[in-house]
């Protein structure tokens, strides 16, 4: 279970650009939930995602995991538990590296392995098998650049070696945003059938309206800054994709 008490987020406090970018949150995310995260630009959604995966730590409230207070635990420290993919493929693998390099540097996520350790056979065969369930092809360019490859590719390997090592909190910011229709929901689709298979905790903010509703278990709803709508399995199933819009237009009005 994951808990937000309290969290508040100011940027450049004490200055001129200061910005208020999570007011008093509290949330609390059970086990195997699926959260879609929606709001208008500037919401704060990715800020939220920042103060779970520890990239920017909340100047007040406290951040629990299975009652284990994380508030100030450093990115890596809290990778045992928590994984995230970008919105863009670029950011999530290294270019330069191999495609088994990169998949190498998942799996030592977290510890203290180095990376040629991690490149040994059984791993290699690890690798071949966990790119083989995309039926892309990938399995057979394991020592090619990654940079090589398209990125829609590119996202579906992000979202593999998201979950190589155990984790238990998946942290998805608009992950299909820059890819085309078709490369979207292939990789929705993967990553449905990976969050069932593991029993995984998400969130996953999406400006579509369509995945908002049809994916995922739970939807929030932000507003600068405040989560303005919190909605649950029962209630979600009556809306419709026009019902959140007007959603959007009360809150802008
Ligand atoms: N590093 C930063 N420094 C200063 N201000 C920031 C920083 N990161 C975010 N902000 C500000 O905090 C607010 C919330 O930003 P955030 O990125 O969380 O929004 P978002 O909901 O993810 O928006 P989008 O849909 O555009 O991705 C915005 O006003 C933004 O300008
Ligand atoms: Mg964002």
């Amino acid at each position: 279970m994951l808990s937000l008490e309290n969290v508040s987020v100011t940027f450049n406090k004490g200055t001129l650009l200061e910005r208020r970018a999570l007011t008093d949150i509290n949330l609390t995310i059970r086990e195997e939930d699926f959260v879609t995260v929606i709001g208008s630009n500037g919401a704060g959604k990715s800020t939220l995602l920042n103060i779970i995966t520890g990239n920017i730590c909340p100047q007040k409230g406290r951040i629990l995991v299975n009652d284990t207070e994380v508030t100030a635990w450093p990115v890596e420290r809290r990778a045992r538990f928590v994984a995230r993919v970008f919105q863009d493929p670029l950011e999530g693998t290294c270019g330069e590296l191999t495609v088994e390099e990169n998949l190498a540097l998942a799996l030592k996520r977290g510890t203290q392995r180095t990376l040629s350790k991690a490149l040994n056979g059984k791993n290699r065969n690890l690798f071949e098998e966990t790119l083989a369930r995309l039926n892309l092809g990938l399995e057979k360019r394991l020592r090619q650049p990654i940079g090589l490859l398209s990125g829609g590719q590119r996202q579906a390997i992000s979202l593999m070696m998201a979950v190589l090592s155990p984790m238990e909190i998946l942290v998805l910011d608009e992950h299909t945003a820059a890819l085309d229709p078709k490369t979207a929901s292939f990789i929705i689709k993967l990553t449905r059938d990976i969050i069932a298979e593991k029993k995984l905790t998400v969130l996953m903010v999406t400006h579509s309206m369509h995945q908002a509703l049809d994916v995922g278990t739970r939807t929030i709803m932000m507003h600068d800054g405040i989560v303005k709508r919190d909605l649950g399995e029962e209630e979600r199933n009556k809306l419709t994709h026009q019902d959140l819009l007007t959603f959007f237009e009360e809150i802008d009005g």
